[in-house]
Formats: C-alpha cells, structure tokens, sequence
C-alpha cells in the first residue's frame, strides 16, 4: 500500500537530483514539478519482466506494437481522440515535443503565440531556440483565470505560424473549459495554424473536466500536436517517456524527423508507461486523494496569509500565488525565501512576463514537510512585514 504521508528527505537527496539534491540538509524544495513519493509497484514490475524478456534489441520507430496498442486504446476512450498506431509516437519525454512543435512549425522571425502565457519556460527557450518569437496571451488572474479569447485574435499576425497550449495549465492549474478550446480550435482554423496541445497534466485534476483539443473535430487532430506523459502523475520522470498524437499529412513529416532523431524510445521506459496505462489506476487514485488534501491546507495556510493572492488549482501539483505586495519581484522573493525560509519555490518571472509577482509551489509532498515548509514561509513573510514597518 503506497504511504504519501511520510518521504524520506534524505534519499530524496540522493535520487531527485534534480529537485532535492542541489540543496543542503535544512533545506526542504517545493520547486521542480517532481512528485515526492516512489513509483507504484506495478510500473517497476512491469519494467523487471521486460528486463526478463531480454527486449534489448532495437524496437519498432514509433513504439513497441503492445505499448502503443494501449495507448492507442486510452487516446480512443479517455481522450476521444480518434488515434491508430499510425498516428501514435513513444518519445523520451513529454520535453521532446516541445522541441519537436517548435523545430518543425517554426522559420527564423515566425511568431508562436502562448496560449495562455504565463508557461512552463521551455515553451519559450524552444521557440527562441528556433529563432522564433514568443508571443504572450496573458491569462486573466482577475477574472477567474479564463482565457482571453478576444486578445488571442488579436496577437495573431501574417507572422503566426505555431499556437502553443499548455491544458491543464502549469503553473495556473486551470482546466480549460470545452468552450475555451473550441475558441481556440476556431482561431487556429481560421488563420490555419499548427498546433500544439502539452496535456501532460490531463491526470491530476482536482475540478473540472479535461478535454482533449484534438477531440474537438477531424481539422483539429490533423492541425494538433497532442502530448502526454507518464514524468508528472506516475512520479517517473527519471525514466524519460511519453508520446505524441498527430493525424495525416503533419504525423507523416514529424515522423520523418523522429526517425532520424531518436529512432525510438527506450524499451524499458516503453514497458512501464505500459504498466501504468494498464495497472496505474488504482494508486493513481489514492495518490490524488493525497493531493487534493495537500491542496487544500496549502490554500488555508496561503489564505491566512496577509499580502498573499492564490487562486484555487482545479489540477496540477502546483500553487501559483501572487505576492507583489511584498514589494519585491519574484526573483527576489524566491532568493528571499531561500535564504530566510530555507524553502525552493520557483521565480513566477520565469514563466514568462505574466508570471512577474507570483511564485510557484509544488505541494505534492508529505503534510509533514508542507507543514513545515509553510510555518517557514510565514515567518519569511513577517520578517519582510516588520523590516518595513
Ligand atoms: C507542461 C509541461 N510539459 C512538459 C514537461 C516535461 O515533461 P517530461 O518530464 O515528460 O519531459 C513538464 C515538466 O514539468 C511540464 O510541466
């Protein structure tokens, strides 16, 4: 039985390098979008028996015929989205196909709109690193972080080849409505854009229902790079795996840089996304009834904080709170907090210029540790209160 009460933060140490091992050992890091607790048993017992069936050889391109046989199962059931083996591809890393949209969609000066912007930041490296230009659809913070379909049309120039979606949202936590992707769907159609929908958080949703914008007609998952991943809800990002959806003409060119950029993704990581498709579920669940509580007592705590503006996630393991008030930037505050909380949050600023006042949490822990990260911050907080009194 999985315990999500309880982490030990020493190991921790040692594997997450990425988000506990920089830090020293009074340090507690709410920053990378890792979850804090060991993968469910069925996805390491997947991957033991295709060890044991000796898979070592080279695979297929796209994907072993059973993984994506699976996969192609959930995208026709859960996602709606009408997908064959064809149109499936394994990757290492749901990271890839934010490279992959870019260096395919984008010449040197095209525009990629971010929809919304604040974002995970390699949306905008990856355009920048294709000489393009990033262009920002600010989220409405003040008006329960709806999509502002109106200033959409009004960021997309002759320039606008690539529209880039991140649904659930990370960092706002947002799960857009049908309406809003319809919206989308409408303006991508209208000003034929390609288009690329990140839905690595579609199983961490809290409220609200997710759909899948390549769902929403046939135009749409022939224009849509889809995503999904396995790094986020089953806590195996080490293992680098996920996969892209695309129909007809556009999955026919993708797939021809694919082949001659990874040849296809690792067999191991292929046999526990297996795993988690056929067996996850049920840990799935009980690590969401976690969440959610880590949620919740995360918002109280927020909430009883003066100067501090969160808004509620509906998914993702992350808080975006604003804390302008203090008077800092974002940079600051999260060296501020680093240094007098010893907390890591991340710099909202990061994820684009919208982002600038906010920082981001990530509550997906044990309450111990978010207990204790959170009487921190507190303090952190009245200690910048009363040096300005
Ligand atoms: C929206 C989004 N897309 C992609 C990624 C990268 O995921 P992966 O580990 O599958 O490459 C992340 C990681 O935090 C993310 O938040």
């Amino acid at each position: 039985m999985a315990d999500f009460e309880t982490i030990d933060e020493e190991f921790l140490r040692s594997r997450a390098a990425l988000k506990w091992g920089p830090w020293g050992e009074d340090v507690i890091s709410l920053s990378v979008a890792d979850i804090d607790f060991p993968a469910p048993r069925e996805i390491k017992e997947g991957v033991i028996r295709a060890v044991q069936e000796d898979r070592t050889p080279y695979g297929a391109y796209g994907g072993d015929s059973d993984v994506l046989e699976v996969v192609c199962e959930k995208l026709n059931r859960v996602n709606r989205i009408p997908a064959t083996p064809d149109d499936v591809y394994m990757i290492p890393g749901t990271m890839l196909s934010i490279f992959l949209a870019c260096y395919y969609a984008l010449k040197p000066g095209d525009e990629a709109v971010i929809c919304p912007a604040p974002v995970y930041p390699p949306f905008m490296e990856n355009i920048e690193n294709a000489q393009g230009v990033p262009v920002f659809n600010p989220l409405d913070f003040h008006n329960d972080l709806k999509l502002d379909l109106d200033d959409l049309k009004r960021r997309i120039t002759p320039r606008t080849r690539l529209l880039m979606v991140s649904n659930p949202h990370n960092p706002s936590g947002r799960v857009f409505t049908r309406e809003e992707l319809e919206g989308i769907g409408q303006i991508a159609k209208e000003n034929n854009l390609f288009v690329f929908s990140d839905e690595l958080y579609e199983d961490m949703i809290f409220e609200g229902k997710h759909v899948s914008l390549a769902s929403l007609d046939a135009d749409l998952s022939e224009r849509t790079l889809s995503a999904f991943g396995f790094s986020k809800a089953f806590g195996i990002a080490g293992f680098r795996i996920a996969y892209i959806v695309c129909r007809g003409k556009h999955m026919q060119e993708l797939k021809k840089r694919l082949h001659g950029m990874i040849v296809h993704a690792d067999t191991l990581a292929q046999a526990a996304a297996k795993a988690a498709l056929t067996s996850g579920t049920p840990w799935l669940e009980r690590l969401m009834a976690h969440l959610r509580e880590m949620r919740d007592y995360a918002i109280e705590r927020l909430s009883a904080t003066p100067g501090v503006w969160c808004p509620v996630p509906q998914a993702t393991p992350f808080l975006f709170p604003n804390l302008a008030s203090f008077g800092m930037t974002s940079k600051e505050m999260t060296q501020h907090l680093e240094e007098n909380a010893r907390v890591i949050v991340q710099n909202g600023a990061e994820f684009g210029p919208p982002g600038e006042g906010h920082i981001r949490i990530n509550f997906a822990t044990a309450y111990p540790v978010l207990r204790e990260a959170f009487d921190r911050i507190e303090k952190a907080l009245v200690k910048i209160r009363q040096a300005r009194l």
